[in-house]
């Protein structure tokens, strides 16, 4: 079902020490967040294709790689061979976006595009057809624990008016400031998978906290135009 709300919890915001216990507490998650940096695309540096290895070990939830790094094309292959399920690249980094939508999908998984808050959705014109997923960037990437920036929820609704006018139905997902009072909007305005890094690994119960970002997306829903 499209309007189904889904979240993927970041993982870099929980304790990395202690990994394997941390992604058993989200049981239920659509999707373990994988954000890796490299110091270059964006600031700080994070982990890399040995963490998600070891990380597919131990979980059966899928994985949804952000790839914030200035070469996608190079660092594919790792990501797909170290078990991605699925992989976002930055369309702000990408040599030939479409060559790598293409092997993500020659490798049988999904293909997300990403987008920079100052990036036009315009730019993923001739690549909706192509992708599973838009993953729209409510802060500018490069760290968890940011304001989401109010603009995104337009963005998001100018995304799903691009993509109806291609026919196309890739999955939006929002990243960045989701907590329980950004949630309802941008799901109202189209985005059905929800990344959450400190609205879930700063809560004690973070199944609870999960619960509660669905509820306040379901809400927002109701009120979609
Ligand atoms: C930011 C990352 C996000 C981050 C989200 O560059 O791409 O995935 O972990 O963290 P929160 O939900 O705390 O904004
Ligand atoms: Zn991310």
């Amino acid at each position: 079902m499209l309007d189904e709300i889904g979240i993927a919890p970041s993982i870099l915001s929980a304790d990395l020490m202690d990994l394997g216990h941390e992604v058993k507490t989200i049981e239920g998650a659509r999707y373990i967040h994988f954000d890796v940096m490299d110091g270059s695309f964006v600031p700080q540096l994070s982990y890399g294709h040995p963490v998600l290895k070891a990380l597919k070990k131990t979980t059966d939830i899928p994985v949804d790689v952000h790839l914030m790094i200035e070469n996608p094309d190079e660092a594919i292959g790792s990501y797909l061979d170290a078990g991605a399920d699925m992989v976002s690249f930055h369309i702000e980094a990408a040599k030939h976006a479409n060559r790598i939508a293409g092997q993500i999908h020659e490798a049988g998984r999904l293909a997300g595009i990403a987008i920079n808050p100052g990036t036009s959705v315009y730019a993923l014109d001739s690549l909706l057809d192509i992708v599973d997923m838009v993953l729209v960037m409510s802060v500018n990437p490069g760290f968890g624990g940011q304001k989401f920036i109010p603009q995104t929820t337009e963005k998001i609704r100018a995304v799903k008016r691009l993509c109806e006018a291609h026919g196309a139905h890739p999955v939006i997902e929002v990243d960045g400031g989701i907590n329980r009072e950004t949630a309802g909007a941008v799901a109202g305005a189209g985005a059905t998978l929800l990344v959450a890094g400190s609205a879930v690994f700063k809560a004690s119960d973070r199944r609870a906290a999960m619960a509660e970002l669905v509820q306040a997306a379901q809400a927002g829903l109701g009120k979609r135009a």
